[in-house]
């Protein structure tokens, strides 16, 4: 059999479990209005009940926003979208009204007061439940309250990966697309 080298890399060459679904995540601002930040690491971690994690670094507005006002929504994004999930990804909230910016529109959700965006694949409504600790991030643990997805993309099988470009993220403004479903041989 053939033996492929290695080469070694730095521990935090963390991209090297990318790519990663690029999501964005909403969260409202106590005066009124709400912010948007791309985020690639964000995992469900529990079915029952349903449970999803987030690092979510200690600069970021959405950090802030999460401590104080804890609900919020995860959209799924494609292909079409890669510019609002750069730009979201790149400037913080702290300093632009992203949300006007990049022209976003609201997707009344149902068991949370943040909404969805107009468009996006699909979206989870979330609380969140628990905070940790995690380097220069913050753990958050959240419950999944409301799922949503667009009609047009989703069945049986779950995305239709012909016309659902998920976007996955690289690294810097690289990101990619899944490119075909394939399927495993039966387990014995
Ligand atoms: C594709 C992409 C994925 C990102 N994923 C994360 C992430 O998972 N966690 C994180 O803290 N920052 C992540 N970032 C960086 C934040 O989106 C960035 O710091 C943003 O400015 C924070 O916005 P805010 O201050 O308005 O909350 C990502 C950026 C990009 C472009």
């Amino acid at each position: 059999m053939k033996s492929y080298e290695y080469i070694d890399l730095s521990p935090d060459e963390y991209y090297i479990l990318h790519p990663r679904p690029a999501y964005l995540i909403v969260t409202a601002k106590p005066g009124g209005g709400l912010n948007v930040m791309a985020a690639s690491w964000v995992t469900p971690v529990s079915g029952e009940p349903p449970l999803v994690a987030l690092a979510i670094g200690k600069e970021a507005l959405t950090n802030e926003l999460l401590m104080t006002r804890r609900e919020f929504t995860i959209n799924i994004v494609g292909e079409e979208h890669v510019n609002e999930v750069y730009r979201a990804g790149s400037m913080s909230g702290r300093s632009i009204d992203k949300w006007m910016a990049l022209g976003f529109e609201e997707v009344k959700s149902t068991k949370v007061s943040v909404p969805g965006i107009r468009n996006s694949y699909g979206f989870l409504e979330c609380i969140v439940n628990s905070v940790h600790e995690a380097g220069e991030s913050t753990l958050f643990i959240a419950e999944v309250l409301g799922a949503h997805v667009r009609k047009d993309l989703y069945g049986r099988y779950g995305w239709n990966y012909e016309k659902a470009k998920v976007l996955l993220h690289d690294r810097g403004r690289a990101f990619v697309l899944p490119g075909r479903k394939i399927f495993a041989g039966k387990s014995v």
